[in-house]
């Protein structure tokens, strides 16, 4: 079957969507598909699987199992959260933030995609990653081992698997914390609230337990003039900055004007 005309045969999913899946599917760039190419028959049902999979709600990030973030790429399946472009930004803040930092933390660190961006960036740091999932941390490391980045990946919660003779050397902390109030879930999108980790996304009642908890710790593991950029829900920003109040806490927009990170930098 020719491309073009597979890719006609789909009109209730966007265009760009179902090129995506015709390549994720055929292994053939979509510039290669829209000039009109012969498919195979394996082609054209591994398409036809995967179209399937996307009118389920599956997430096409999922379904291509891989994203690009800042100067890397990461593999992604349902064990962790999709990199969302607002945490790119939050890694680009970060560069800004620090000049050869030695020592980098990320916490709830997911896929890896913030530890390794940096790693990839900062290649002389010691750069310490921890998430709760088990499963997490298993595609974290997956994904410094395609990437060929040196980075220590520990399962636990928070700052507790980090070795003790790290307290007050970190010269930058990052984090995408859990965010979302539980009383949120209902209004998120259906493909997030029904595919993406449950653990990824929702912090407890409030929406702000895990950052809270993250302020309070963090003095305790900055080095003298560390900096520390999480991510932050733009409903919660107010709570937020107070949790940070001893870090000399500030508030900055993503690109769409929201309330989305807190940046703190501890006394020297
Ligand atoms: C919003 S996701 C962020 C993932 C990744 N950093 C990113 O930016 O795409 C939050 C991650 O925090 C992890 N997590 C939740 N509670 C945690 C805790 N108490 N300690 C460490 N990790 C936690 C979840 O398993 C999940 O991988």
């Amino acid at each position: 079957m020719n491309s073009l005309d597979l890719l006609r045969s789909v009109p209730d999913l966007a265009d760009h969507e179902v090129r995506r899946l015709l390549a994720a599917a055929s292994g053939r760039h979509w510039t290669e598909l829209l000039l009109g190419v012969e498919l195979t028959t394996g082609e054209v049902e591994a398409f036809r699987a995967l179209v399937e999979k996307r009118r389920a709600g599956e997430p096409l990030q999922y379904i291509e199992g891989v994203v690009p973030f800042g100067p890397i790429e990461v593999a992604v399946d349902r064990r962790v959260l999709i990199p969302r472009p607002e945490t790119e930004q939050l890694f680009e803040l970060a560069c800004d933030a620090v000049e050869a930092p030695q020592v980098i933390v990320d916490l709830c660190t997911g896929s890896g995609n913030l530890a390794l961006a940096l790693k990839h960036t900062f290649r002389t740091a010691a750069v310490y990653a921890t998430d709760l999932s088990a499963d997490a941390i298993d595609v974290a490391r997956y994904n410094a081992a395609e990437a060929g980045l040196d980075v220590t990946f520990l399962e636990g919660d928070l700052f507790e698997p980090l070795p003790e003779h790290l307290r007050g050397r970190v010269d930058l902390i990052v984090s995408n914390p859990p965010y979302i109030a539980e009383s949120e879930v209902p209004d998120l999108p259906a493909d997030v609230r029904d595919h993406e980790p449950h653990m990824a996304l929702v912090a407890g009642p409030a929406g702000d337990e895990v950052l809270r908890r993250i302020a309070a710790d963090a003095p305790g593991w900055l080095k003298p003039g560390g900096t520390i950029i999480c991510e932050i829900s733009e409903f919660h920003a107010p709570e937020v900055a107070g949790h940070f109040a001893d870090l000399d806490g500030a508030i900055e927009m993503d690109l769409s004007g929201k309330e989305r990170f807190v940046i703190g930098v501890a006394p020297r």
